[in-house]
């Protein structure tokens, strides 16, 4: 199976998913591709000898389609399977997603269903949560809203501010997003709980 992963930061977690795909694993990287031509994740994929791409969004300022119409030409080359969205800050419209729907993961920093959108480890803090965590899900047109393939969960300690919490959930997500890439490349969505 190919894998392209999406990403618009450092990539920590396509590092992770890159470097699980080896061995008797069923897939195997084949693009990294970025909203932002400087995203230090594109160095990182390079320096693993992963293809890159990359299309600014900024010049298409409100015009999604027409960013996605131009996101799509190396995704087309690169042939994936699936597509794995690592830290990718934007949000797709209901037309890319449907080309892809059914192939197309995404990890978000709560455990969804609560704490759709952003700033999730502060809201999740503000609420006196006593634990968090991040989940996979595939993607749907609605928002961190699809079927969920995973989770992971953390503690909510005292004293904790919101980059503690973000720091102890993204060590997760590291665990997390390869565990069910490998599941999902062999075909088995069911869901994992890792505790
Ligand atoms: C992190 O906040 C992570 O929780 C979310 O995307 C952000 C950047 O991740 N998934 P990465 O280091 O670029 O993978």
């Amino acid at each position: 199976k190919r894998v392209a992963m999406l990403l618009s930061g450092g990539g920590s977690n396509m590092v992770a998913l890159v470097d699980s795909m080896t061995g008797d694993h069923p897939a195997r990287p084949c693009l990294v591709l970025s909203n932002d031509p400087q995203a230090g994740g594109l160095v990182r994929a390079a320096e693993r000898g992963v293809p890159t791409a990359a299309v600014d969004h900024r010049p298409f300022k409100g015009d999604r389609a027409a960013f996605e119409a131009e996101l799509m030409k190396p995704l087309l080359e690169a042939e994936p399977d699936i597509i794995c969205l690592a830290g990718f800050m934007r949000v797709l419209t209901a037309g890319f997603v449907a080309q892809w729907q059914g192939r197309m993961l995404n990890i978000h920093p709560s455990l969804l269903p609560k704490y759709k959108g952003l700033h999730t480890h502060a809201r999740a803090l503000e609420a006196g949560d006593g634990e968090h965590g991040c989940t996979v899900h595939e993607v749907t047109p609605a928002l961190d809203d699809g079927p969920i393939l995973g989770q992971a969960r953390v503690a909510i300690l005292p004293g904790d501010t919101p980059e503690d919490l973000a720091a102890r959930v993204l060590v997760q997500e590291h665990r997390l997003y390869p565990a069910v890439l490998r599941r999902f490349a062999a075909g088995d969505h069911s869901p994992i709980f890792l505790t």
